[in-house]
């Protein structure tokens, strides 16, 4: 049986696919494949292995034929599949949730504290050669510690973030989210609030909801408009979740204090005006990007295929 991998992946889940005796091609161009190149190369396949930057629709699912059994995403967000297509043509689809979690939430952490402390700004400033000595109000941030951080989707990741920083840091968690979680409100001390409350009243905004026609916008200036002046926003989920163009107009008037990103709307493109900003932290959709977990990932994607062509069910199928 055939199956392709859309890009260089860590090795452990293409030697377990080459393993379990499929031929298994991963593609050799250094970058996304084009649409095109996508559905040329998916021609005869029985699995996918797919990534977040492949589109996958009845189009790619055709041109791979009728024997196509599995598409298993590379990732936990599938936003990127159309799964009503994959329902209508009875292909499977899976993605890779839980091995992620740990360290999506530590890298969440870590882009919160860059933005609050100006640490990749002063970075840049001090290899600039900038630095010319100590002085008292040389980048003045925002300390973390006792702050309310609002949680939009306390779901896995959101749920790691408060159990990192709730002791130690003396954080009030407060989140929102379609269905309430009243068991990580007791055992955490999480409060739930509207999301209008939620936006008025963090300190911190973290967004962990996955990409839905129900969350595309959710936030928007609106939204935006009612957080605090000292506030910041940060995203580690998906970047249609914030109207981008609004997030740059807030920003250039400091309406909010500033945003931490690692996804956008239009990836790899940002909106105008968004990279010219000094009271922005940038980063190249990496939160999921350790060589543990990203392995993990690999080997997860690999197991839902040799489970699919084995004849068996998948291990983390899409519902
Ligand atoms: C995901 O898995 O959805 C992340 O965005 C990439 O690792």
């Amino acid at each position: 049986m055939k199956v392709v991998v859309t890009r260089q992946i860590p090795e452990v889940g293409i030697e377990l696919l080459k393993q379990a005796g499929f031929e298994t091609i991963v593609s050799s161009k250094d970058g996304v494949l084009t649409q095109d190149e996508l559905k040329e190369f998916v021609k005869g396949a029985d699995a996918i292995l797919s990534l977040l930057t492949d589109k996958i629709d009845a189009s790619v699912l055709d041109s791979a034929g009728p024997q196509l059994k599995v598409v298993a995403n590379y990732a936990v967000g599938y936003d990127n599949i159309n799964i009503d297509d994959c329902k209508a043509k009875n292909v499977i689809a899976t993605n890779t949730p839980g091995v992620l979690t740990e360290t999506v939430a530590e890298h969440t952490i870590g882009l919160l504290f860059a933005v609050a402390q100006n640490i990749s700004q002063a970075d840049k400033y001090t290899r600039e050669g900038k630095f010319m000595g100590w002085g008292p109000m040389l980048f003045l941030g925002t300390d973390v510690r006792n702050k309310t951080i609002g949680i939009i989707g306390l779901g896995r990741i959101g749920l790691e973030i408060v159990k990192r920083l709730k002791d130690g840091f003396g954080i009030n968690f407060i989140y929102y989210d379609l269905k309430r979680n009243e068991q990580a409100e007791k055992e955490f001390g999480v409060q739930f609030v509207s999301l209008e409350d939620l936006m008025k009243n963090s300190d911190f905004v973290s967004i962990h909801v996955p990409l839905t026609p129900e969350t595309k916008h959710l936030i928007g200036e609106k939204e935006l408009r009612l957080m605090k002046k000292t506030a910041y926003l940060i995203n580690t989920s998906r970047g249609a979740v914030i109207e981008e163009a609004a997030l740059v107009k807030v920003l250039q008037e400091r309406v909010i204090a500033g945003a931490g990103l690692d996804v956008y709307e239009n990836e790899p493109k940002l909106s105008e005006g968004l990279a010219q900003l000094d009271n922005v932290v940038l980063l190249p959709h990496i939160a999921s990007a350790s060589f543990d977990t990203r392995s993990k990932m690999s080997e997860m994607a690999a197991q839902n295929i040799v489970a699919v062509l084995g004849g068996q069910a998948p291990i983390n199928p899409i519902v």
